[in-house]
């Protein structure tokens, strides 16, 4: 089984914490497609979604969800979205695909967070992969002189505009032993919008597909 195949089975066994008839926060990724796919089999008995990146709409709207405006709904039941790395705490790396901000959004406005992941992102220590901290534009040569300074290495992915106007870059070689520390730190920098780390507000509910199967991690 190969990781898109892993990916593919932990996102169809998600649809199982849809238990109600409201709206899905809906995260973004290779993971998430599947679990898109698996939606639609259910949009009949949903509300509707609602969706971290353009490219989850485009998508949930082609498949024919309806897509709300976060402004729109009150609290969002559940919230469906894949990690770039998780510990055994839940606490996450997020945006490989630059869609942190409003991912860390709609976690925030869900009771669960039930996180997609395939066996290979499972870490003991965050930070072997990069950690994507979206900032303004104006801000970035600044952000990146801080992020220096508490030891990162910060690489600006070029060519990348995230759907809220802003940059990314993504920090190298940081064992990130405190990650909860280390994401309100970030969050102080002036000029970052949002950084990658999911610690303040973790997956709730973590479902790794393997070679043997779905195993649940609460
Ligand atoms: C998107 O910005 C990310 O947070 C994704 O959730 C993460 O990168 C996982 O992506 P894949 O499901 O494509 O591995």
């Amino acid at each position: 089984m190969n990781a898109d195949e892993m990916k593919k089975q932990a996102a169809w066994a998600a649809l199982e914490y849809i238990k109600g008839d409201g709206i899905v926060g809906v995260g973004t990724g290779s993971t998430v497609n599947h679990f898109i796919d698996a939606l639609a089999t259910i949009k009949g008995r949903i509300e509707g979604a609602v969706s971290s990146s353009e490219a989850s709409t485009k998508k949930m709207q082609e498949l024919g969800i309806k897509v709300f405006d976060l402004n729109e709904c009150n609290e969002i039941e559940v919230y469906v979205d894949g990690a770039d790395e998780a510990n055994s705490l839940l606490e996450l790396v997020k945006g490989g695909g630059g869609a942190l901000t409003r991912e860390k959004i709609i976690a925030a406005a869900s009771k669960q967070f039930v996180c997609i992941v395939d066996a290979t992102k499972q870490v003991d220590i965050l930070g072997k992969f990069p950690l994507p901290v979206e900032v303004i534009p104006m801000a970035r040569s600044y952000v990146a002189r801080e992020i220096v300074k508490l030891g990162g290495q910060p690489v600006y992915r070029e060519g990348v505009i995230t759907d809220n106007g802003n940059v990314i870059l993504d920090v190298h070689g940081m064992d990130i032993m405190e990650p909860i520390k280390l994401e309100k730190t970030l969050n102080d920098i002036v000029g970052v919008v949002t950084n990658g780390l999911f610690a303040m507000r973790p997956a709730d509910v973590l479902l790794v597909g393997s070679e043997d199967g779905t195993q649940t991690v609460h």
